[in-house]
């Protein structure tokens, strides 16, 4: 850029000595096109922002209809026309605005690129006469015409720089503005170690008037927690009941740190939990979420990842594997433990697809992969059969020895092998004890167990 206004300005020195007004034409001409090219760069700039919610659909819509998992339902479903209408009618808007803006940017860009060739022209011409009147000689004729039109060009470079710093400025400061996120849920300056003594029973969890509305929603109205209280003991096995909704998942989300209540406070081993650095709460408790991910990757990694620095300990892998029950589908797979689960990335004899069982004790095998404390559940065996259930579960004591174990459950022939069982219901815990306290209570956790055992009646 300095070289060229460097050149710019001896040539304009030059041109200046043959008429100023030439100078001055060849200055003023490229303007319009600068002023034009930096406009429909910010409109364009300003369309994709508008866009944006509006491509991402789109791409939703495609992986609709490319994703192997979705593909069932929008079969059976007869869904292919209606998402394909879908996509056609938002692709099209999103064409005609795109063409719309880009069209009469050309024309803008076409009509005031013909002043430059005009004006060139002109300057030219009038050069041309001052030689065929004998003002300038031939050799000036080539010095004053060259000058005229690379002063044109080299202005028009030098805005063009110009105009495009400013148009990549507006797209890099969508990524500075992006990259300045801050995340509210942060790691204290100095943090509490995570402290447990060596013979542990696992650790201590305590809810203190925890209440928690989702972001958006009315915490009078909408609570999803309020004001609840409980405390579990190291070692303990808790299982939660409630109805769909009633803030289950959402409890254990606070527990991990994932949102932070709005009031109240969570204690894990006595200390609160916001005391301690977000890495190593995280890494001493182990979570299975409800919607756990099915990774496209090998056995080994699927199980694996549920403790990343030991996803080659094949010892810590396959050991996991046996406490969920998995390593006896993994026996009859082809390539064992290097299987590729799901048919993404690989043929038919390098990979395999799994039921939803199976990849639910994959899920499992995932939790038990980390030596945590503390063990949380969300529905692990909800995919599982009779047998399977039974299974994990007559383990279950010796799986989650010297840990605290927190699993969620509409299965009440798991929920029963808790030591006490905790009732969540309008956001709040209602009730709380053993199987046999509550069933002598004869209040809910009485009502919800009489209705499900009758349904097997
Ligand atoms: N990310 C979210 N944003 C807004 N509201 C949410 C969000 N996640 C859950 N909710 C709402 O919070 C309430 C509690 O949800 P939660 O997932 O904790 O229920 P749950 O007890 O685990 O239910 P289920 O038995 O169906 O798994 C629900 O009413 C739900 O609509
Ligand atoms: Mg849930």
């Amino acid at each position: 850029m300095a070289q060229t206004m460097i050149t710019l300005v001896a040539l304009l020195f030059l041109l200046f000595h043959l008429a100023w007004w030439l100078a001055l034409i060849a200055l003023v001409t490229p303007l319009p096109a600068f002023f034009f090219s930096t406009k429909y760069g910010w409109k364009g700039y300003r369309l994709t922002r508008h866009q944006s919610p509006e491509r991402r659909l789109l791409s939703y819509f495609m992986l609709l209809m490319t994703t192997d998992a979705y593909n069932k339902e929008i079969q059976l479903f007869n869904l292919s026309d209606f998402l394909i209408a879908r996509f056609w009618d938002l692709a099209t808007k999103l064409y005609e605005q795109d063409k719309k803006l880009a069209l009469r940017q050309y024309f803008t860009n076409f009509g005031w690129s013909n002043l430059s060739s005009i004006a060139n022209s002109g300057i030219y011409l009038y050069v041309a006469l001052q030689a065929i009147a004998g003002r300038i000689t031939l050799g000036g004729l080539t010095l004053y015409t060259q000058t005229a039109t690379q002063v044109g060009s080299n202005f028009r470079s030098l805005l063009n720089s110009i105009s495009s710093t400013y148009q990549n400025a507006l797209y890099v400061n969508l990524l500075f503005e992006f990259l300045a996120y801050q995340p509210t849920i942060k790691s204290p300056a100095i943090a509490e170690p995570f402290l447990y003594p060596e013979q542990s029973q696992g650790l201590s969890i305590e809810f203190r008037n925890v209440s928690f509305t989702y972001p958006g929603k009315d915490p009078k109205t909408h609570a999803t927690l309020r004001q609840v209280s409980f405390t579990i003991h190291a070692g303990e096995a808790i299982a939660l009941v409630g109805h769909n909704g009633a803030g289950k998942t959402t409890l254990v989300k606070l527990l991990t740190r994932l949102y932070d209540p709005d009031e109240g406070d969570i204690l894990i081993g006595g200390k609160n939990i916001k005391d301690y650095d977000l890495k190593t709460l995280r890494q001493h408790i182990g979570v299975i979420f409800q919607d756990y991910v099915n990774y496209q990757m090998t056995v080994r990694e699927n199980i694996g990842v549920g403790r990343i620095e030991e996803i080659e300990n094949d010892e810590l892998v396959r050991n996991a594997a046996g406490k969920s029950g998995v390593n006896m589908i993994i026996e009859k797979l082809p390539q064992g433990y290097d299987t590729t689960l799901g048919r993404w990335f690989k043929d038919v004899r390098e990979s395999t697809q799994l039921s939803g069982g199976e990849w639910q004790k994959i899920a499992l095998a995932r939790a038990f992969m980390r030596e945590a404390h503390i063990l949380v559940l969300d529905e692990p065996t909800s995919a599982l059969d009779a047998r399977a259930e039974y299974e994990v579960f007559q383990h279950f004591r010796a799986l989650i020895q010297k840990r605290t174990a927190l699993f969620i459950s509409h299965r009440f022939s798991t929920v029963r092998l808790a030591d006490r069982i905790f009732v969540l219901e309008h956001g709040r815990i209602i009730e709380s004890g053993s199987h046999k306290e509550l069933m002598a209570l004869g209040e809910r956790y009485a009502e919800l167990f009489q209705l499900q055992a009758q349904a097997y009646q």
